[in-house]
Formats: structure tokens, sequence, C-alpha cells
């Protein structure tokens, strides 16, 4: 089913914001399909935002994303791209919504803590960027029957 490759970027890894980061996700109801502690190589970070190539602020934030570790997580279900979106608020942290993860946690869109997936297709394009095909992990939550109707 549906995948979301959520990062927390250098900064929520410094700032000691990984626990709460995750548990929100936990908490919500999505699988947790991949998860690692992750120095990232320049052509990695070139190639997830590739489509950012022209911006002014590319080259810096490259830079950013490289700057320290990061946490890469591939979180799994029904409509997860959207919600998780939602659960880390709008790229501009000022303008983010308190109780989400960018308006609770960040006042800077250069600094704004976490990635999410927007679209499920690029959902499996950052999958495989980060996780590559043998990456993840099959298992059976036995949560289920109390998530799903
Ligand atoms: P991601 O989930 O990280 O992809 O953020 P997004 O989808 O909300 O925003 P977008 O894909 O447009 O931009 C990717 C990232 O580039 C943002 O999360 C910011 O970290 C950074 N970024 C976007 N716009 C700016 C900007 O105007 N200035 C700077 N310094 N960074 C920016
Ligand atoms: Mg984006």
């Amino acid at each position: 089913s549906e995948m979301s490759y959520v990062m927390i970027k250098p900064d929520g890894v410094q700032r000691g914001l990984v626990g709460d980061i995750i548990s929100r996700f936990e908490r919500k109801g999505f699988q947790l399909k991949g998860l690692k502690l992750y120095q990232t190589p320049q052509a990695v970070a070139e190639e997830h935002y590739k489509d950012l190539k022209e911006k002014p602020f590319y080259p810096a934030l490259v830079g950013y994303i490289c700057s320290g570790p990061v946490v890469c997580m591939v979180w799994e279900g029904k409509g997860v791209v959207a919600s998780a979106r939602k659960l880390i608020g709008a790229t501009n942290p000022l303008a983010s919504e308190p109780g989400t993860i960018r308006g609770d946690f960040a006042i800077e869109v250069g600094r704004n803590v976490i990635h999410g997936s927007d679209s499920p297709e690029n959902g499996e394009r950052e999958t495989a960027i980060w996780f590559g095909s043998e990456g993840l992990v099959e298992w059976t939550p036995t949560m289920t029957p109390w998530l799903k109707e």
C-alpha cells in the first residue's frame, strides 16, 4: 500500500527531537517499514532534491541536509502521504499550525526539521533513493484490528 518517505533533518537530530517525532507517527497508526540514522552523501541529497536544482536556495539546502546525520524512515498505510504532510505542517514553519511538527518546533524554512514525500509517486521514488530495493522490513503489526475497521 501507500508509502511516505519521512526524514528528520540534521537540525531535528541535533535538537533531540527524534523520539518525539517518531512517536507522533507511531501513535497516529501508520506502520514503520524502514528506519536508519544516516550521514547523507552529497550525491544522495542532490538526487532527492533534483526537482529544486534551479532554485537559488538549492546549494544551501543540499549543504543543510548533509551537515549532520538524518533519520530516514518509511511509513506505510492508507493515505499516509497526505496525512504525513498534515502532521508535518506547512513548509514555512512560521505559517505551520501549532500542533504540527514544524509548527511546534521550527521558525525558519531553511531549518524546518523534517521532510515528507509530496505524492505517492515521490514516496516510491524517495524510498528507492534512501533505502534501495532491500532496505525495508516486511512485518505484521498485531494492532491492525484496533486501527482498521
Ligand atoms: P520537504 O518535505 O522537505 O520536501 O519540504 P516541502 O515539500 O514542504 O517543501 P519543498 O519541497 O518545496 O522544499 C524542500 C525544502 O527546501 C524545504 O523543506 C526547505 O527545507 C527548503 N526550502 C524551500 N524553500 C526554501 C527557501 O525559500 N529558502 C530556503 N533556505 N530553503 C527552502
Ligand atoms: Mg517537498
